[in-house]
């Protein structure tokens, strides 16, 4: 398995490097051979590459977060928290989530699921699934747990897998197929989720949802404000976007 490392630049900005003993080109820093510039770099102490200075980081989900390789949008802190505690997500859980993306969302389950869990990811788009492969892969080589992994190519609809699902996250453009498809496979009293970005989505995950025989639990959007030290002193909301991401369904078999 291949070994990784976390920098972080002065100005907080991440980079997830492969140790390899390989002259390669990593992205930010230039072409290198990582295994020897970091051979005595210790978590906290600080390495000169090219003309900046980096300090080695412990590998802890927000810095594989922040550093991962991007491709399609993902699923946030605010709303894998949310997913997670909503499903009952944890140690030993068996969960179905598509598509992968960039496996933003993969990440936090991965995390929180220990080894006895399973995890079983789906996506069409093998550019999407490349880039969310490799964050898992270094998510895996960074945690102490990490759980059974299997990736399945193609829309959900088509590849669902016989196998018994505590929960199911869906986040894709049109999500009534994949319902239809998986909800036949989720145990009694468990769950799905739909992460919809529009209120049409949303409203047919539910009318979806209910065609499947699940009950809707919960819909909604969840609001997160971030907030600093303001110049003359006191707290307040920091300036700056107070966007929206998706709105979240919770359905359950009952
Ligand atoms: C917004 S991305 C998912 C991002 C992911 N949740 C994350 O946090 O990184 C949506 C993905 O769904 C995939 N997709 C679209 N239709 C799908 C389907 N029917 N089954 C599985 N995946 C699908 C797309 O190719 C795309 O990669």
């Amino acid at each position: 398995m291949a070994e990784y490392a976390v920098l972080m630049e002065k100005e907080g900005r991440i980079h997830v490097v492969q140790v390899t003993d390989e002259v390669i080109k990593h992205k930010g820093l230039g072409v290198l051979n990582s295994a020897a510039l970091l051979g005595n770099v210790d978590v906290g102490d600080e390495v000169l590459i090219g003309q900046k200075y980096l300090t080695r980081m412990p590998a802890n989900l927000p810095e594989l977060i922040s550093g991962m390789a991007r491709r399609a949008q993902t699923i946030s802190a605010k709303d894998a928290g949310a997913l997670i505690t909503k499903l009952g997500i944890g140690s030993g859980s068996t969960v179905l989530e598509a598509g992968l993306g960039s496996g933003g969302l993969s990440l936090h389950l991965a995390k929180v699921m220990g080894n006895s869990g399973h995890l079983v990811t789906a996506e069409p788009r093998s550019e999407h699934a490349e880039v969310g492969l490799l964050n898992l892969a270094r998510a895996k080589s960074c945690f102490s747990e990490f759980p059974k992994h299997t990736h399945l190519e193609g829309k959900l609809e088509d590849v669902v897998p016989e196998i018994d699902f505590d929960a199911i996250i869906l986040d894709m453009p049109v999500h009534s197929p994949a319902i239809i498809a998986s909800a036949p496979m989720l145990i009694f009293g468990g769950r799905i989720a739909c992460y919809a970005p529009t209120t049409s989505q949303l409203e047919k995950c539910w009318r979806s949802c209910e065609e499947a025989g699940l009950t809707v639990e919960w819909a909604g959007e969840l609001m997160e404000r971030q907030w600093g030290v303001a110049s003359k002193g006191g707290m307040r909301p920091v300036n700056g976007p107070f966007g929206h991401t998706a709105f979240l369904l919770i359905a359950q078999k009952k």
